[in-house]
């Protein structure tokens, strides 16, 4: 199979390795070559690294790494039956790229977008033939994260999201047929890990270094919230929160946090700039969890820990109520794509719904803020 990658940037050669990994001829092609040149760099070192550790072949790699071919032109994707898009998030930028490639791949060549927060639907009314086009959403880095989220947009053609799972699966993914919402799975249901979390230590309730311990003594996450932001980017994981609570007409339940805006405005992003939440001047300590210790702490970590994993459960409940995948698609994409402990709903099962519904009114009662209002399936799951 012959496909196509736009954007040789840091998902677009993570794509190519899974694609040219699982044997598909693979068409690379970035506006700037220089980055191709670079990507391409790397990843003949991540496919040396795997041949040291003995993960793959010395010919294996030479195989992965001859199936990518570095393209000056958009041209030269014209014989490809699948194009996925990964250049910069911007929607007139990538209409500008699809139109003109629509005018050089064959009637049958299937189009997509690894857009993290563009409506499908608004890329692909774009297009001459727009059944053809559909979101296929890896995940950083794409060649260890099993997650795939496969959107199809109101145009999609019926059977198309089908056929892209299944060659999802034949890539070695994890794909999960996700509707085109705002921040689809993940990125929708995981905001109040952030969320809330900003919103504890902006209202003096606890520091980073408690929520970050109570997530995960109390809740095994392999990383706490403000551990996570400063990896992610603290810009990044802000304009992720904009755009989805812009997308959802200000919904206040996914209302931005000052404090993120100030931290991206000071340019104090986390690991890329050596400063966050953390300081990672020194040595890149990894933190370790730390069991509460006093009564104090105690009840600090179990306040901590019920707020953030309600909100959290109440959001996949709520999805569930969507429909915006099916319940195993909302378990696994939390587990696959974010490395979540456990899925939401089966931990709100574990915790008693009717338990994570009182910690929400609590909430709402204190509050007074639709920020805590509740899926309408909570009370009746
Ligand atoms: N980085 C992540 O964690 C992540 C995760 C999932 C999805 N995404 C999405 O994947 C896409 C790419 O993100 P990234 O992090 O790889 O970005 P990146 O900045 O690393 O790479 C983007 C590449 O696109 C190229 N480019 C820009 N305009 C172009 C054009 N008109 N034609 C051809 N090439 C062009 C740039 O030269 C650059 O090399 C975005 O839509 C982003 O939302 C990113």
């Amino acid at each position: 199979m012959f496909i196509g990658i736009i954007g040789s940037g840091t998902m677009g050669i993570g794509i190519a390795q899974v694609a040219a990994t699982s044997g598909c001829e693979v068409f690379l092609y970035d506006a700037n070559s220089a980055q191709t040149e670079k990507s391409l760099l790397n990843l003949k070192q991540t496919l040396q690294k795997l041949v040291s550790k003995q993960k793959i072949s010395v010919e294996k790699s030479e195989e992965i790494f001859n199936r990518i071919k570095a393209c000056s032109n958009l041209s030269d994707l014209k014989d490809c039956d699948l194009v996925i898009e990964a250049i910069i998030e911007n929607k007139e930028i990538k209409t500008k790229v699809f139109q003109d490639l629509e005018g050089i791949v064959s009637e049958k060549c299937i189009i997509s977008s690894n857009t993290s927060s563009i409506s499908i639907t608004s890329l692909q009314a774009e297009l001459k033939k727009p059944e053809r086009f559909i979101g296929i959403h890896f995940f950083n880095p794409a060649p260890i994260m099993p997650l795939v989220e496969v959107i199809p947009g109101l145009l999609t053609k019926e059977k198309l999201a089908q056929e892209i799972y299944s060659l999802m699966e034949t890539w070695g993914k994890i794909p999960v047929i996700a509707k085109d919402v705002p921040g689809f799975i993940v990125n929708r249901i995981a905001r109040p890990f952030y969320g809330e979390a900003l919103r504890l230590v902006e209202e003096n309730i606890a520091t980073p270094e408690q929520v970050d311990d109570a997530m995960r003594s109390l809740g095994n996450f392999k990383m706490g919230p403000f551990e996570l932001m400063d990896l992610i980017g603290i810009d990044i994981n802000f304009s992720v929160t904009k755009t989805v609570y812009q997308d959802y007409f200000y919904d206040p339940k996914y209302k931005p946090s000052l404090l993120q805006q100030r931290m991206s405005e000071a340019k104090l992003l986390g690991r890329k700039t050596g400063k966050g939440f953390y300081d990672y001047s020194d040595q890149m300590k990894e933190p370790s969890a730390r069991s509460p210790e006093t009564v104090e702490d105690k009840n600090l970590y179990s306040k901590i820990f019920m707020r953030i994993i309600s909100m959290l459960i109440n959001e996949a409940v709520e999805a569930k109520r969507l429909g915006i995948a099916n319940d195993d698609g909302l378990e696994l994409a939390m587990q696959k794509g974010v490395n979540y402990p456990k899925g939401l709903l089966a931990w709100g099962k574990e915790i008693g719904f009717s338990k994570i519904s009182e910690t929400l009114q609590n909430l709402y009662e204190e509050y007074q803020e639709e920020r805590y209002r509740q899926s309408p399936l909570l009370k009746k799951i």
